[in-house]
């Protein structure tokens, strides 16, 4: 019995020595290394190339080596009764909350600007976290801990989920009151999953819903942004700007045109990255649920694809 690891950027080296610590859960890598398909009890990927699981169709469970499992969904020969998990952890949360924190300090202090005006000394009006209302689309893990931190600083935080969500620190909007919490959010951060409900979500439609100068954080996947309908709204100046971490197409093309825009901040999709030494210890937990014939941890719901 044991696990497999299958991830697109083959980089093995720190899960196979987080992993080694767990010898009662023995691992092996891709599914080119010889072994019988129905000796694998649970398969763990990182946005595995499609059609990785036609040769498993009875694996018990399938976990993303992420937060987000859309990339699991994505693939048909995901087998359909396998249990799905994700990631959550306190450093995936921590990691996002500093790094959401860190765009929306330099957009309110023009640090973005400054950065790219370097032969200029041309001082300009600044903002205080007391006069900015933040808006976080999605309220899941990693948005109620970005909304609780951006809150301690001082912001006023917004947060809209399918749910309305009683949270102290952040006001809580539900699908029915979008257009009320666009209207307020000075920077709106995209925390949703990526699922056909939200794909695309982040248009013009939207853009021209939020206050004139409001500033886009995308920290969530590239295919909820529509790119053409971002520059539009920047050229209009009905946008002040955007941090795009997430893209359609990763890495992003040297002479992709978003890249032509001293505007947008673009980030390699570095916001929070899984760090195996502390994401292992609950996969084993999950491990040995599964061998003991237990419920499984952090499951996703097949349904709502988060
Ligand atoms: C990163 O994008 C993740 O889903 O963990």
């Amino acid at each position: 019995m044991s696990i497999l690891l299958v991830r697109n950027d083959n980089n093995y080296k720190p899960w196979l020595k987080a992993f080694a610590k767990h010898p009662e859960a023995p691992v092996i890598v891709t599914p080119q290394t010889q072994h019988n398909p129905e000796d694998i009890k649970m398969i763990l990927t990182w946005k595995a190339p499609a059609g990785s699981f036609t040769a498993y169709p009875q694996v018990p469970a399938i976990g993303s080596l992420g937060a987000g499992v859309d990339h699991l969904f994505d693939d048909p020969s995901l087998p359909k009764d396998a249990v799905i998990t994700r990631v959550v952890n306190d450093k995936l949360s921590g990691d996002m909350q500093e790094f959401v924190l860190a765009h929306c300090l330099n957009h309110i202090k023009n640090l973005n600007i400054y950065a790219t005006t370097q032969n200029q000394w041309n001082p300009l009006p600044y903002k205080r976290v007391s006069d900015i209302r933040v808006g976080i689309l999605g309220l899941g893990t990693l948005g109620q801990a970005v909304g609780g931190l951006l809150n301690k600083v001082g912001f006023t935080v917004m947060g809209w989920s399918q749910h309305k969500k009683n949270i102290a620190t952040i006001k809580s909007y539900t699908t029915t009151e979008l257009d009320l919490f666009l209207s307020q959010a000075d920077i709106l951060v995209c925390l949703l999953p990526l699922t056909e409900a939200t794909r695309g979500i982040l248009d013009k439609e939207l853009f021209y819903k939020l206050p004139q100068g409001a500033y886009l954080i995308n920290v969530a996947r590239g295919a909820h942004l529509n790119e053409e309908d971002l520059i539009e709204a920047i050229n209009n100046e009905h946008l002040s700007g955007a941090a795009l971490d997430v893209f359609d197409q990763e890495p992003l093309p040297v002479d992709h045109v978003l890249r032509k825009f001293s505007k947008i901040l673009i980030t390699p999709h570095v916001a929070s990255v899984s760090n195996p030494e502390s994401v292992v210890p609950q996969i084993i937990e999950n491990y040995k649920r599964l061998i003991a014939g237990k419920a499984l941890l952090n499951v996703v719901s097949r349904e709502q694809q988060y």
